[in-house]
């Protein structure tokens, strides 16, 4: 591919953004950035260092000595892969709780937006259509109801070991949809110029060849 292509995929926690986004980057063979991986590494380092939300100086001090990179399907913060220290149900709380500071969200965008700068990415998250590439050359919004939504992350959580209820999974979805969809700062809303899919009723090889389809590839 000669030309920069920059996908944008956002949409609310479980709806499939991950997996869509993933399965479209192997078939184009461009990169993969799952921002909110980095707002779970910022939301895990700052439980491990002690930051309370409301220390915002120390929280700068802190975004200034973290670094975090993507490199074959792992994250790195400052140098370490944590994937598997970012899924839990206490991470993901505070990823959501970090994601609303104003200064963690201007680290992580500008960082998003030099991994785009200089090589085709798809990048899945919340406000990737609207604030990091609002001139993305695709934008996709995929949605699914709350409840499918919840059977995922249920099944998921599961499937690693993890001690969990679907009603518990399902509260903690509907707080932090509350919460992304609410916050005062670049809230979780589809971009005007954005397709919507929602993948409730469909499986993940049909949504991809349909996004496939939709962008001409
Ligand atoms: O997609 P996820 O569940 O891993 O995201 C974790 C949290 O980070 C989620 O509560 C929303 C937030 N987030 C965000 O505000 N902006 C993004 N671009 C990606 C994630």
């Amino acid at each position: 591919m000669d030309k920069i292509l920059r996908i944008a995929v956002d949409g609310p926690s479980g709806a499939g953004k991950s997996t869509i986004a993933k399965a479209v980057a192997k078939k184009l063979n461009i990169d993969y950035i799952d921002t909110g991986a980095m707002y779970r590494a910022v939301g895990y380092k700052m439980l491990q260092k002690g930051v309370a939300l409301t220390d915002i100086e120390g929280l700068q001090a802190m975004l200034d000595d973290t670094e975090i990179d993507f490199s074959q399907g792992n994250i790195y913060l400052d140098g370490e892969i944590v994937n598997d220290y970012i899924r839990t149900p206490e991470i993901s709380k505070q990823a959501s709780d970090c994601s609303a500071i104003g200064i963690v969200r201007k680290k992580l965008v500008d960082l998003q937006q030099k991994m785009g700068e200089s090589k085709s990415v798809i990048m899945d998250g919340r406000d990737i259509g609207t604030v990091v590439f609002p001139d993305a050359e695709f934008k996709f919004y995929v949605t699914a109801s709350a409840e499918e939504r919840a059977r995922r992350r249920y099944e998921e959580l599961i499937a690693k070991g993890q001690d969990v209820t679907f009603e518990q999974v399902l509260t903690d979805l509907n707080t932090r949809d509350h919460n992304d969809s609410t916050r005062e700062i670049t809230p979780l809303r589809k971009a005007d110029d954005a397709i919507e899919v929602d993948t409730t009723d469909m499986g993940i090889e049909a949504v991809v060849a349909h996004i496939c389809g939709l962008m001409g590839l």
